[in-house]
Formats: structure tokens, C-alpha cells, sequence
């Protein structure tokens, strides 16, 4: 039985009755463009083939039911009273994005949903952004309600930075909400435009989960937010015009950086090579140069590492596999970092060996069992059945 008929038979055991809509969501790996969305910038993921699911059917009341297949739990909450819990904590980010949805003015009724996802959590392939996304079609749907994708994902990022108090920038939101099938999306975070680029003819993205994580992400995450604010407060002294740190090129960093504190100088230096490694990007694969884009995946983690100080040793070892392995063209961590998960482009023919590499040496070296799964670019979310 796929997913999709699995979710449906558990809703119509649980509730006794069928499921009126499936709504998915997808995570994402981000290609190139990490740490640059919070600061106005420009960002190139897409979705990839593991996704959140929820079935779902209205309710004559305003109460919410939620079985997570995942965790098997039962939370259930009232559209009158939505609070954040400490328990079933998973729920929270259905509380956030119904409160959200009732705040834009959308009369929402209860649900019944069964939740199952695969996007494994906390790998930097926004397990979060997905669940958000899926219960924000779901919740739509059962209220007969509509609202544009841009919406959507502007509505979910807020889900997450007001309800579960991470500061995170547009990124994850979008792409689940927009992606395009076969296609990496490359968007520009001040005003949301954004297109459709083709990946590189005859080569394959490669997710190598570490298999780490790392507590307290959130707060490191809001603590370089902080930073880069404060590199634009003291850089907009010397030069007014800049809003963000997407206003400063390297020329200014260069000519202004030691007005900043060591540290904050460091990381400003990230997202202004960051912004600027996207658009070469963009163009390499635009002109067809995949061993170009590759480099510059490599420039972005070396950044990362050294500048931001986002990554991690498991991180750092994948990586280093990663490049060492047959067809690699480029390897970077990606997401948030501080564990997680690897991004590498590899030469189709050779991504077999590739992944047997990878996956034998990273085992080897730390005694974790990686996994490492070939994704092509998915479809954004959608009501799926
Ligand atoms: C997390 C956030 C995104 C983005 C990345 C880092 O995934 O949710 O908004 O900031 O980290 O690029």
C-alpha cells in the first residue's frame, strides 16, 4: 500500500468515517544560498521526495483531533483556545498555523487529520517548513477556504517564528509551498520573486544524513540572526542606504569591516560571499556549468565552516567522503547546520558508486550508519487526494 492509501485507511479506522482530502507537503535540501534568507537574500533549494501527509474531514465543532502515525499520539485542541503545549509538542505547529489562519480572517472549522511523515527530522531538510505547509492546505481545504502559495508560506514562516520561537528566514516555507518538479527554485527573500532553474543535465543530487543532531539549535540560529543585525546597524553609520545585509557587497565589507567586532565581521563576510556564490550559481547552471556550480557548493561550505560557524566535525567528514568519492562535483552541509545532513552533486553515471563510497567510509571513520538517498526535485505541496 503507498502512503497516501495507508494515511486514508488509518484515518477511516481512527474517525469511522472516510477522509475527505490527503494534503502534502514536501521538505527541501538546499542547493546553495545558507544563512542568506534572514538577511534579504537569495537562496536556491528544492523539494525533494520525502513529504508530510495528513488526512484530513471537517468537524461540525471548532475542536482539532490529531493522530501522529509517526509518534502514535492523540493531541486534540479547540480553535477557540489555542495554546501552545508541552506535551505532544509535535502539535504546536498545528496549533501555530491554525492560530495564524484565524488571524488572516480565515473562518476555519475542526478537524479529524492522521499525520505521517518521512522527512526525517531535524537533518536540515525542514521536516518543520513541510508539517506547517501540509496543515495549512489541509486546515484550507476542510474550510472550503482559498489562498495563494505565496500566502501560504508566508503564513506558515510566521507559524514558526511567533508559535515555536525559531527565527527562521522565508527559505523552507517557500519551497515546499512553490517547488516545481525536475526544478531548483531560486528566489530573491526581499521580494519573493522567483524562478525555475533546470538542474544539470546527466547529474544527480545526493542527501547524506549525518545522522547527528544538535540540541539548542534554535538558539544558535536566532544568536546569528542577532549578529548579522548588528553588522547591518553599525555598517548603516558609514553607509545609510543598506537595509540588510543583501545591501553590502564585498568591496564594502572590505573597505568598512574592521568598524565590526571580530566575530560579527566573520559572519557578515559569510553572507555577503554567500549572496554573491548564489548568483554565480544560478548562472553556472543556467550556462550548463555543473562543475562550476559544484565549486561553488564547495566555496559555500568551506564559508559555513570557517565564517558562520554552522557545521559540525560529522558534517565536515561527510563532506570531505563526499569529494573523495567517484563522480562528486561539489558537497556543502545543508539547512541550518550544527548536524544534519550533506548536499553533493554527482555524475549520474557514477552515483552508485558514489553513495557505496560515502556511505562505507563515513561508517567506518565514526561508527554511525549514514543515510544517504539520491532525491530528484519534487513537486511543491498540494491536495494529492
Ligand atoms: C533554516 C531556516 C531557513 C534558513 C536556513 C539556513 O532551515 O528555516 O529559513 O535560514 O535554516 O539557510
Amino acid at each position: 500500500m503507498d502512503r497516501v492509501a495507508a494515511v486514508r485507511s488509518a484515518f477511516a479506522e481512527r474517525f469511522r468515517r472516510p477522509a475527505e482530502h490527503v494534503a502534502r507537503a514536501p521538505g527541501r535540501v538546499n542547493l546553495i544560498g545558507e544563512h542568506t534568507d534572514y538577511n534579504e537574500g537569495f537562496v536556491l533549494p528544492m523539494a525533494i521526495e520525502r513529504d508530510v501527509l495528513i488526512a484530513c474531514a471537517a468537524r461540525t465543532d471548532r475542536d482539532v483531533v490529531l493522530h501522529s502515525l509517526d509518534f502514535h499520539e492523540t493531541a486534540t485542541f479547540s480553535l477557540g483556545k489555542i495554546e501552545r503545549v508541552t506535551q505532544h509538542t509535535w502539535s504546536n505547529y498545528v496549533r501555530g498555523v491554525a492560530r495564524e489562519l484565524q488571524a488572516a480572517g480565515v473562518a476555519l472549522r475542526g478537524i479529524d487529520a492522521v499525520l505521517q511523515g518521512n522527512v526525517p527530522i531535524g537533518a536540515g531538510l525542514s521536516s518543520s517548513a513541510a508539517f506547517e505547509v501540509a496543515t495549512a492546505l489541509a486546515f484550507l481545504a476542510t474550510s472550503q477556504a482559498e489562498m495563494d502559495r505565496v500566502q501560504v508560506a508566508l503564513l506558515a514562516q510566521r507559524a514558526e517564528n511567533r508559535f515555536v520561537g525559531m527565527q527562521c528566514g522565508i527559505m523552507d516555507q517557500f519551497i515546499s509551498a512553490l517547488g516545481q518538479a525536475g526544478h531548483a527554485l531560486f528566489i530573491d527573500t526581499r521580494d519573493l520573486s522567483h524562478r525555475p532553474v533546470p538542474l544539470p543535465a546527466a547529474t544527480r543530487v545526493v542527501i547524506g544524513d549525518t545522522m547527528t543532531r544538535r540540541g539548542l539549535v534554535s538558539s544558535a540560529y536566532n544568536e546569528r540572526r542577532r549578529q548579522c543585525e548588528e553588522a547591518v546597524r553599525i555598517l548603516q553609520g558609514v553607509l545609510p542606504g543598506v537595509r540588510a545585509l543583501r545591501d553590502v557587497t564585498p568591496e564594502d565589507l572590505a573597505r568598512y569591516g574592521d568598524l565590526l567586532p571580530p566575530l560579527v565581521r566573520k559572519r557578515a563576510a559569510h553572507v555577503v560571499s554567500e549572496d554573491a556564490r548564489v548568483l554565480a550559481a544560478v548562472r553556472a547552471l543556467e550556462e550548463g556549468q555543473a562543475a562550476e556550480f559544484g565549486r561553488l557548493m564547495d566555496a559555500s561550505h568551506a564559508s559555513l565552516r570557517d565564517d558562520y560557524e554552522v557545521s559540525s566535525p560529522q558534517l565536515d567528514l561527510m563532506v570531505e567522503l563526499a569529494r573523495q568519492a567517484p563522480g562528486c562535483l561539489g558537497a556543502r552541509m545543508t539547512g541550518a547546520g550544527f548536524g544534519g545532513a550533506t548536499v553533493s552533486l554527482v555524475r549520474e553515471g557514477e552515483v552508485s558508486a558514489f553513495v557505496a563510497q560515502v556511505a562505507g567510509a563515513y561508517e567506518a571513520r565514526t561508527g554511525l550508519k549514514p543515510e544517504i538517498t539520491v532525491t530528484a526535485a519534487a513537486a511543491g505541496a498540494g491536495i494529492v487526494a
